[in-house]
């Protein structure tokens, strides 16, 4: 017996030093050089960038080890080199993975909005084996909101704009700045919440164009001149039950905002069915994405949400996450919220497909 384990231990030692001496012939001083031109990032002094570097080394042979040790087993995850590899755990907790707030001292409350559970009836008997929102044009290309926590904003502008797709064929990519501006949130790059955004939305009647009142990362004052004009909106919204099969009726539906727990498992996250890496404290590191469909892969029959970020098209895949679906993968069914809009109400009443008619 003991030699048994013996034999495994030298087996799985010769795998990380054959792994050790892979990485270590590649130099990754200049690997960083290159990083760095590649991320336009630079440092005010020379002691600053190589703590940086000490960093960057320690994330880069990780992330190869794990990799290395990935091959041949039955996952797809992958973890890779990203804008955060300069970072701490802490320093990208701290910024990317605490903007969703739902401390009601930061919002304008609404306003008669329904925000009740939405009724079993509302939705398909059935939800579809798989969706993929992307396919049908109801998804702008994936956005960055740089170093600004206000991903709440921009999953409540992917949520209207899918929502205007589906009810009007619209598929203009909306403000998420004149929401940062102009709902009311005293420091919207701190956090917020998307029920917040939605209640300014609703309240203001609509929203105005990327193009018109384009994103900068900060927030300012809001231009009133630009608020008047509404070229997306909701007319309300509705909580989902929180449980994983009711969401997947709601996705069925159009693309579904929600919050999930972040953790330092979306730090180094490229690509596959990410299966953890959720927050420690789920109460404290929340972030608001767009789930766009879900799906099941055919090698290893693993299911997903397809998850849109605001972190890029550099993150992940090409901005993209899937998250293992089936055991509430960081609490992705806890917050879910479906936007209503004039002909959704319509639909509703005469529709009793499996999902909303495509076209
Ligand atoms: C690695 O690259 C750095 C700068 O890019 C260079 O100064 C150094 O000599 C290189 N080291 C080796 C071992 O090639
Ligand atoms: C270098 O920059 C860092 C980060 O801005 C700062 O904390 C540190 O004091 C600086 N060190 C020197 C020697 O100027
Ligand atoms: C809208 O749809 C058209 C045609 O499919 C596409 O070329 C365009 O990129 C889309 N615009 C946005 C903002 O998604």
């Amino acid at each position: 017996m003991a030699w048994i384990i013996l034999w495994f231990i030298i087996l799985i030692l010769g795998d990380i030093q054959r792994g050790m001496s892979q990485i270590t012939s590649v130099n990754i001083s200049q690997e960083f050089e290159r990083w760095m031109i590649e991320h336009e990032r630079t440092y005010p002094n020379n002691s600053e960038k190589e703590r940086r570097f000490g960093i960057f080394r320690t994330r880069f042979e990780s992330i190869k080890l794990f990799n290395m040790q990935q091959e041949g087993k039955t996952s797809t995850f992958k973890k890779g080199i990203n804008m955060f590899s300069d970072m701490t755990a802490e320093e990208f907790l701290s910024i990317y993975a605490s903007c969703h707030d739902d401390d009601p001292s930061k919002y304008i409350s609404s306003f008669g909005v329904d925000s009740t559970y939405f009724a079993e009836d509302d939705y398909a008997d059935i939800p579809p084996v798989s969706i993929d929102w992307r396919d049908e044009k109801l998804v702008t290309p994936v956005k960055n909101q740089g170093h600004c926590g206000s991903c709440w904003a921009f999953a409540a502008v992917a949520a209207v704009e899918g929502s205007m797709a589906w009810n009007y064929g619209i598929n203009t990519s909306l403000s998420e700045q004149q929401i940062l501006d102009c709902s009311g949130n005293a420091d919207g790059c701190k956090g917020g919440s998307t029920q917040a955004a939605f209640d300014y939305v609703i309240r203001n009647g609509g929203l105005n164009s990327e193009a018109n009142y384009g994103y900068v990362a900060k927030q300012g004052t809001c231009d009133s001149s630009k608020t008047d004009q509404h070229l997306g909106q909701i007319t309300g919204y509705r909580k989902v039950p929180p449980n994983e099969y009711d969401l997947a009726k709601a996705v069925a539906w159009q693309p579904i905002p929600v919050v999930i727990s972040v953790g330092a498992g979306f730090q180094e996250y490229q690509g596959g069915i990410l299966r953890g890496g959720c927050a420690y404290n789920p109460y404290k590191h929340k972030h608001a994405v767009l789930i766009v469909g879900y799906g099941r892969t055919e090698d290893y029959h693993e299911d997903y949400w397809i998850v849109k970020n605001s972190w890029g098209e550099g993150w992940g895949e090409k901005g993209y996450v899937r998250m293992y679906k089936g055991v509430n993968l960081c609490n992705i069914a806890d917050n879910a919220i479906s936007p209503l809009n004039t002909y959704d109400v319509e639909w509703r009443k005469t529709i009793t497909r499996n999902r909303r008619p495509v076209g």
